[in-house]
Formats: structure tokens, C-alpha cells, sequence
């Protein structure tokens, strides 16, 4: 069993935006600037865009978090937003999510400039990514794109099968992992929560992603021998640590490695690559 290490992957890409933000800055263009919004104080959201902030530091990027409180209002958040669209230094921003349930989320997301959604949630990215034209693609399928490519995983023809229908990770993976495409083309099956029997499905994966967000949801007797495990999910649960807890993600982890081929740790397996894709975006948004 071969751990697919996210956060080494990520460090390496992180090298090379830094890389090319110094070569831009020799060449005095502008540095890149991206702009996170936090709504409220959910503390994962913290914790991301905390992260994200302190990636951008890492690789030479400009970066502004921008806090509101939870009962912020929509007009709030419009006027913020149009003044972020006009505003030149700003190459892209993203509006973390989850909202407050009284906001409404996408009609906010469908009000960032395109150029400047380096998330790829406005539909016109959606639209373009579902065409395969360029656009910022979102940042959780981009990365695992990455980390199957730099790990050498074969994609073409096998079949990948999705755990997870959000459109943040499962949809549009979906979309991209079945694109004709070197890194990809593969048969795609997108399973969800009233998938019956789902484990007929995931016995079947060469390669299964899971983004389901329920704690250790994927155990040993839903995988085949030998797959590739590719674990989205990020949850708290309550151990003997410090902290009062640990990280764990959708997947099994201690039962389900033993059996696969390649398999994604949590922390340090999919969620550095998210942030990666993240600075990418930012730099092309820039450029
Ligand atoms: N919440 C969970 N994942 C993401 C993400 O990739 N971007 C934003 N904006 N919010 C998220």
C-alpha cells in the first residue's frame, strides 16, 4: 500500500507558484492578490481560510480576509462583492462556504466576476468546465486531478467511482474525470446518498473518491483489492489527544489501507491539494 502524500504534493506545486510569482515580480508585475470572505465563525471555515491565508504568505501571494458576522446582510455582502468585482488589486476572491441558511448563496456566488471566481462556482465557469473550455476549475477536483497525475496513477479507461453529488467535489469531478483527456478519461459512476446498495458500486472502483461527509462511512467489505482511495472528508471526533480530538475523513482508514493499492491520509491527503489549486487559480486569474 502506497500513502498518497498530499501535503509533500502540495508543498511542490506551492514551490512552483512561488517560483513564478518571483519571476513576475522580477519582471515588475504585480503581485497576485486573493481575497477570502468569512461569514459568521463556523470553526472549520476558520480553520480553512485561516490555512489558505497562510499559504498565500508561503508562496509570496498578497492576501486580505475579509470577516463579517454571522447576521451579516445580503446587501452587506453585495456591496462588498461589487466593490471587490472594480477593484484592480484584486485578482480573485472567494466567498467561503457554508453561508448562514438566511443568505442566499447562490445568488451571491453568481455576482463575483467570473475572471475573479478562482473558487469556480459562478455558473459561467460551471458552464465553461462542463464544456471543457478554460475556466477555474474548482479547487477540491482540480487538486485530485493533481495528485493522481503526480502520483502516476492510471486513469484512462478504469472506472472511478464517486461517493458524493455536491457541487463543490462530486459533480463536478464527475465532469472532469470522464473528460477525454490524458489525466483523465475514465468511466465514471456518481453515487449518492439514495444510491440502494452502494457498495455493489464502490466494489467496482479501480479508483473511489469519497465526499459523502460522514465519518469513516467507507470500510474494507466496499472495496475492492488494490483499488485507489481518494478521502475527502474532513470530521473531528472526540479522542484522547490535547486538543480533545482527531481528524478523520469519509473512509475507514486503518481497515481500508491494507487493501487498497494507493490511499489518501487525512489530514495531509486531499486538503493541501485544495489549497494549491486554490493559489493556482489565483496566479492564472492574475496573469
Ligand atoms: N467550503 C468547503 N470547501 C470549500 C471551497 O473549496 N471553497 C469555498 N469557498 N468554501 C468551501
Amino acid at each position: 500500500m502506497k500513502l498518497i502524500d498530499g501535503k509533500e504534493t502540495a508543498a511542490r506545486v506551492k514551490e512552483e507558484i512561488a517560483a513564478e510569482i518571483a519571476r513576475r515580480a522580477a519582471e515588475g508585475k504585480k503581485t497576485p492578490h486573493l481575497v477570502a470572505l468569512l461569514v459568521g465563525n463556523d470553526p472549520a471555515s476558520e480553520t480553512y481560510v485561516a490555512a489558505k491565508v497562510k499559504a498565500c504568505q508561503l508562496v509570496g501571494m498578497k492576501s486580505t480576509e475579509l470577516r463579517f458576522p454571522a447576521d451579516a446582510t445580503a446587501e452587506q455582502l453585495i456591496e462588498t462583492i461589487d466593490r471587490l468585482n472594480s477593484d484592480d488589486d484584486v485578482d480573485g476572491y472567494i466567498i467561503q462556504l457554508p453561508l448562514p441558511p438566511h443568505l442566499p448563496a447562490d445568488d451571491l456566488l453568481g455576482r463575483v466576476d467570473p475572471a475573479k471566481d478562482v473558487d469556480g462556482f459562478h455558473p459561467f465557469n460551471v458552464g465553461k468546465m462542463m464544456l471543457g473550455l478554460p475556466a477555474h476549475l474548482p479547487a477540491t477536483p482540480a487538486g485530485i486531478l493533481e495528485l493522481l497525475h503526480r502520483h502516476r496513477v492510471e486513469t484512462a479507461g478504469r472506472h472511478c467511482v464517486i461517493v458524493g453529488r455536491s457541487n463543490i467535489v462530486g459533480t463536478p469531478l464527475a465532469v472532469l474525470m470522464s473528460r477525454k483527456s490524458p489525466r483523465a478519461n475514465c468511466t465514471v459512476t456518481l453515487c449518492h446518498g439514495a444510491t440502494p446498495d452502494l457498495k455493489t458500486f464502490t466494489l467496482q472502483a479501480d479508483i473511489l473518491v469519497v465526499a459523502i461527509g460522514v465519518p469513516r462511512f467507507i470500510t474494507p467489505d466496499m472495496v475492492k483489492q488494490g483499488a485507489v482511495v481518494i478521502d475527502v472528508g474532513v470530521h473531528r471526533v472526540p479522542a484522547p489527544t490535547k486538543s480533545g480530538y482527531r481528524l478523520v475523513g469519509d473512509v475507514d482508514f486503518e481497515n481500508v489501507a491494507p487493501r487498497c493499492s494507493a490511499i489518501t491520509p487525512v489530514p495531509g491527503g486531499v486538503g493541501p491539494m485544495t489549497i494549491a489549486s486554490l493559489l493556482r487559480n489565483t496566479l492564472e486569474a492574475a496573469r
